[in-house]
């Protein structure tokens, strides 16, 4: 959601600015923009629409050496080309892009602003405003510094002043931003992803901190001007994680890389035993809790649903499982001994950061499984896990979230084993034999592309239903076929059909079931037999074991615990192929952003 990039070396930004902004298109946006500095003064190009739009109107003759990029998902204001970024002070001298949200713009435009006569309908560009205003009578660093105390909300900011014409000025609140240290020049940037390929040197930014960045040096500073120094670290990014290769979307990619994906969890979370271990301090925070508090959104959410039975099976603790933006209003009545644990591929989703900020002040212990190392929540919880999985580029998760399960599986059967409340559970075994799994359902992926073909082509809704368990993964795999094809499809309990919702089931309405878990077998069985005789298209996905004759696919058998790891794939390939024969841009879904660092 929204990106950041800045240059300032020996090299032409605009390209540099313009890669970058193609390295965080993943993100999310609807339009984009860049601002250089050269002899000439600020040149400003932006458009709505895709960064290739953009390019079709950067001017290729301006050179310059300082640059700032952005791409905006529209929060204040349509998309635009009005509203996107860079946006300029009244007079032109600053010229300004921003993630986040101001909370308090509207009274800073009566109390400051009055006089000032606005370009967009964005919140953004009060900053800018602002920072003019206050630099008549006070030098630029001042002036920012003064803006940004006033400011409510969340903030990523990168600035340029025509009177400073070797600086870039950055701050950074709530909202992610790094700057990149290179031999003779630096980089700013919304992840290192961005700029990964000419730099692997990233300093980290704290809240309320301020950097004047020039093409040698970076200073830190708090909003009170007191110096920081803080060392860069090295990003661990492989650039060929980052690319799509010979795959024609990072989705498909990423779908394939599941097994890997297991095996370097199983590595990273081997002992010298041989066993999956956790660090004894998380260890103890499971076992020292009366209920565990399973907090996150979306995808995230939904394998923190299948998480709670992970934990409640195999480590003896009550699980809740809530969703940010609910939990922060709305707070349940919490346990004498809670312990948080906050779900977040990316580490940055600003529903969950909420409620972090909110427990931790509270006095409460939080643990985030993250797929982001140093990402905000992984930083502001006591503990993290890490997911092991790579960067994950399409917007619609895969792999981080099999990840994730594998993830709670091994936190699970770790706090069971050091509680003795687990009995035989061999997970090195099981997730290997997840992994083969994996493997076979990638490798069948014609036999998905089939069913998307045969279920979905025109199909105006999709129901997946499936108990247990499996009502949880249907609830994922619903989410992924309408946040990539557009088809509205709804995640149901086989059982609840038929207080309401079986009011819907027409001639042809596709219904996918999946049938993986034994004490259920029956019962999901008996569910479809409602719908098909209401006239749905049905498509039962089993597990060999539990198959009847008719099944539209078999899966290989795992572990009961673990089948959402397996019974999902064969729901995000058959999401993808049908969105492919929708023509729909399968990694960036319109209105959607990957890191949704907004409330
Ligand atoms: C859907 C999807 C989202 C995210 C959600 C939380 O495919 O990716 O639903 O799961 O926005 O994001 P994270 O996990 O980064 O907190």
């Amino acid at each position: 959601m929204c990106g950041i990039t800045g240059y300032i070396g020996t090299n032409d930004a605009k390209e540099i600015l313009l890669k970058g902004l193609e390295k965080l298109e993943y993100r999310g946006y609807d339009s984009a923009g860049i601002a250089v500095f050269n002899q000439d003064g600020v040149h400003i190009f932006k458009e709505k629409g895709r960064i290739a739009d953009m390019r079709a109107v950067v001017d290729g003759t301006v050179t310059a050496k300082v640059g700032i990029g952005h791409t905006r998902w529209a929060t204040h204001g349509a998309p635009s080309k009005g509203n996107a970024h860079p946006h300029q002070s009244a007079s032109g001298r600053f010229t300004l892009v921003h993630n986040g949200v101001i909370e308090n713009e509207s009274e800073l435009r009566v109390e400051y602003l009055q006089d000032v006569k606005f370009n967009s309908d964005t919140d953004t560009e009060v900053i800018v405003q602002l920072v003019e205003k206050f630099a008549k009578d006070m030098e630029t660093e001042e002036a920012f510094m003064k803006t940004l105390r006033l400011l409510n909300g969340s903030y990523a900011i990168a600035m340029l002043d025509t009177e400073a014409t070797d600086t870039i000025f950055v701050a950074k609140n709530k909202s992610p931003l790094l700057v990149g240290v290179g031999e003779d020049f630096h980089v700013v940037a919304s992840d290192a992803m961005a700029m990964i390929e000419i730099t692997d040197q990233f300093i980290e930014l704290m809240d309320k901190e301020i950097v004047i960045v020039k093409k040698d040096q970076a200073d830190i500073y708090n909003l009170q001007g007191e110096v920081i120094i803080r060392e860069p670290y090295h990003a661990e990014l492989d650039v060929t994680d980052i690319e799509k290769g010979t795959y024609p979307h990072f989705m498909l990619k990423e779908i394939d890389e599941q097994p890997l994906v297991m095996r370097k969890i199983i590595q990273a979370y081997q002992n010298a035993d041989g066993n999956l271990e956790i660090d004894s301090d998380i260890k103890h925070a499971m076992a020292a809790a009366d209920r565990i508090y399973i907090v996150a959104c979306g995808t995230s959410y939904h394998a923190g649903l299948v998480g709670k039975q992970l934990i409640e099976k195999l480590a003896g603790i009550p699980v809740e499982v809530h969703l940010a933006s609910e939990f922060g209003y709305n707070m349940p009545l919490l346990s004498a001994k809670p312990l948080f644990v906050f779900i977040s591929q990316s580490g940055e989703t600003a529903d969950s950061r909420a409620v972090l900020v909110k427990v931790k002040e509270m006095g409460y212990r939080a643990l985030t499984i993250t797929n982001v190392p140093g990402s905000t929540l992984s930083r502001e919880a006591d503990y993290t896990l890490l997911l092991h999985a790579g960067p994950e580029i399409a917007v619609a998760s895969t792999k981080a979230y099999t990840a994730q399960v594998a993830v709670l599986a091994i936190l699970a059967s770790a706090t069971g084993s050091a509680k003795d409340t687990i009995a035989e559970f061999d997970l090195v075994k099981e997730l290997g034999i997840v992994a083969n799994a994996m493997e076979i359902l990638c490798d069948t992926k014609e036999e998905f592309e089939l069913m998307a073909i045969e279920y979905l082509p025109a199909a105006i809704n999709c129901f997946f239903i499936g108990r247990s368990i499996d009502y949880f993964v249907g609830l994922e795999g619903a989410l992924k076929l309408k946040e990539i094809s557009y088809i509205q499809a709804e995640g149901f309990a086989g059982g609840e059909l038929k207080h309401g919702t079986i009011a819907l089931i027409e001639e042809q309405t596709p219904v996918i079931a999946l049938a993986t878990q034994a004490r259920v077998n029956g019962s999901i069985r008996a569910n479809v037999k409602e719908v098909a005789a209401r006239g749905a298209n049905n498509c039962i996905i089993s597990m060999k074991g539990l198959e009847t004759e008719g099944d539209r696919f078999v899966l290989p058998a795992v572990h009961e615990l673990l089948t959402p790891l397996v019974s999902v794939i064969p729901l995000q390939l058959i999401a993808y192929y049908a969105a492919l024969h929708r023509g729909c841009d399968v990694d960036k879904p319109r209105n959607l952003a990957k890191s949704v660092t907004v409330e």
